[in-house]
């Protein structure tokens, strides 16, 4: 679609009692402008931002959020109809312009294809909200038409019972906006350009102006911090029935917050206080214990994550378990079959087919092979001080448990090392390495005590 999408975002947000802008406040770990960006990017190809206060901030988190985008300096917060003017010049008489507010986060990408999709001049987005205070009414006549906007401060007592109010996102041919902007004065009682006086000025001018009503959940915007939780809560909801609807089982949708994307399989269950954060993909039958923390992760069919495992930038196959209490770091690959248990922290590691580490270790920087038993207390003592080394085991082979492996090191195929023992020197495959001080028993020592 060619669509020119500006959003607006130079107000302060005087209701946030913040320093910073408001579209700078976060969402679901997003910054409100992050949300609408990437809403807007996937429908259009031209976006433009209007900066004010904190422009400095704002800029610095367009290029975060690293999506093109030109950006247009309001140098006073004097209204939504004066930060548009600031875009005038760069704007086509024949491109349509979708306007999106920067604190109105959640709006879907259907629903702004639909307004897009309008045939008219002017198409506004309206909703009804059961408590519209604070928000511009959609005046109409009996017909249904739109007749204009009036602001909750201008509206008098009739005007605020009206419940259908305006979202403040809109699609408009560049040339109403281009030719009719200029007209706009701070005629009103709060003394600002209001946008929303466009749609009286389009409806005297004869021009066709559509509304399209949308859900409300997703058009409401966060002004205040109150407001802002209340999103917070609407996003978490509204992620969780997108996870319901590709028929994942949660249970309990109000606790489960995916903050990045998840992609599922069929049959996954997700138990109560997960967190997921960038890019996560389950496969067929994956169950996520309660309490557990997933980053950027893959995890294969048939896998269990036990409750309070904390996992990021990993990679796990199928059929393996998980947890309780694990903690697998950067660069964890887990191959399938394999096992991790309580208090098992892993980084930059191959833990090969059908091993096991179950209690207690560390697994740092190793190449694990297959069907390998990692006993109870095992270190791979990876760093000297200074740098990182690589420790190597081999297929089948066993270490005992309370081992320490200083790094360089091999142990070889089929190999075994002893209980309690030290190993600074390669084992060989198929041989024993055993490095701990022989036990010494001294008879009858307790009674020299005495
Ligand atoms: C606005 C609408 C109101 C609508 C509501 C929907 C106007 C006059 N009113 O009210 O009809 O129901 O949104 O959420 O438009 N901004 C600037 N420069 C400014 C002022 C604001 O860039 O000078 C930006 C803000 O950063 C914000 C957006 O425009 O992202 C909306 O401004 P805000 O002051 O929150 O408008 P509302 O009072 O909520
Ligand atoms: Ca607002």
């Amino acid at each position: 679609m060619n669509i020119h999408t500006i959003i607006l975002a130079g107000g302060k947000g005087t209701r946030m009692l913040s320093q910073k802008a408001k579209v700078l406040q976060a969402l679901g770990g997003r910054t409100m402008l992050d949300h609408v960006m990437t809403t807007a990017n996937k429908i259009t190809d031209k976006i433009s931002v209007v900066v004010g206060f904190d422009k400095e901030g704002v800029e610095e988190e367009i290029r975060e959020i690293g999506i093109n985008a030109n950006t247009y300096l309001q140098k006073e917060q004097i209204g939504t109809a004066d930060a548009v003017k600031t875009a005038l010049n760069d704007i086509n008489e024949n491109e349509k312009i979708l306007i999106l507010y920067g604190d109105v986060p959640l709006i879907k990408e259907e629903t702004l294809k639909k307004l897009c999709n309008q045939e008219s001049d002017l198409s506004i987005l309206t909703t009804n909200l059961e408590n519209p205070t604070g928000y511009g009414r959609a005046l109409k006549d009996k017909e249904n038409n739109v007749l204009g906007i009036i602001e909750e401060k201008d509206a008098d007592s009739e005007q605020k019972k009206i419940k259908e109010i305006f979202t403040g996102i809109l699609v408009a041919k560049g040339g109403i906006l281009k030719k009719h902007i200029p007209e706009i004065d701070d005629n009103n009682s709060a003394k600002e350009f209001y946008l929303t006086d466009l749609i009286g000025i389009a409806y005297k001018n004869g021009f066709k102006i559509n509304t399209l009503s949308s859900s409300n959940e997703e058009t409401t915007g966060a002004n205040n911090r109150s407001e802002q939780e209340e999103l917070e809560k609407t996003l978490r909801i509204m992620k969780s029935e997108d996870l319901l609807a590709n028929g994942v089982t949660l249970l309990d949708k109000s606790r489960v917050d995916v903050r990045g994307e998840v992609k599922t399989g069929a049959d996954c269950v997700i138990d109560v206080n997960v967190i997921f954060e960038g890019y996560v993909e389950l496969g067929n039958n994956v169950e996520i214990g309660a309490n557990t923390i997933l980053c950027d992760t893959k995890i294969g069919d048939d896998t269990k994550i036990l409750p309070f495992s904390h996992i990021a930038a990993s990679e796990i196959g199928a059929k393996c378990s998980i947890g309780p209490y694990a903690r697998l770091r950067e660069g964890s690959v887990i191959m399938d079959g394999a096992r991790i248990g309580n208090f098992v922290e892993t980084k930059k590691t191959r833990l090969g087919r059908d091993s096991k580490a179950n209690h207690f270790t560390y697994l740092g920087d190793a190449e694990v092979g297959n069907e390998v038993n990692i006993g109870a207390g095992t270190i791979t003592c990876n760093y000297d001080g200074k740098e990182k080394h690589k420790t190597n085991i081999g297929d089948n082979s066993f270490v005992g448990t309370n081992s320490s492996l200083v790094a360089p090191v091999t142990v070889g195929k089929n190999a075994y090392v002893g209980a309690g023992s030290t190993i600074t020197k390669d084992i060989p495959d198929n041989a024993l390495g055993v490095g701990r001080g022989k036990q010494k028993n001294k008879e009858n020592w307790s009674k020299t005590k005495k």
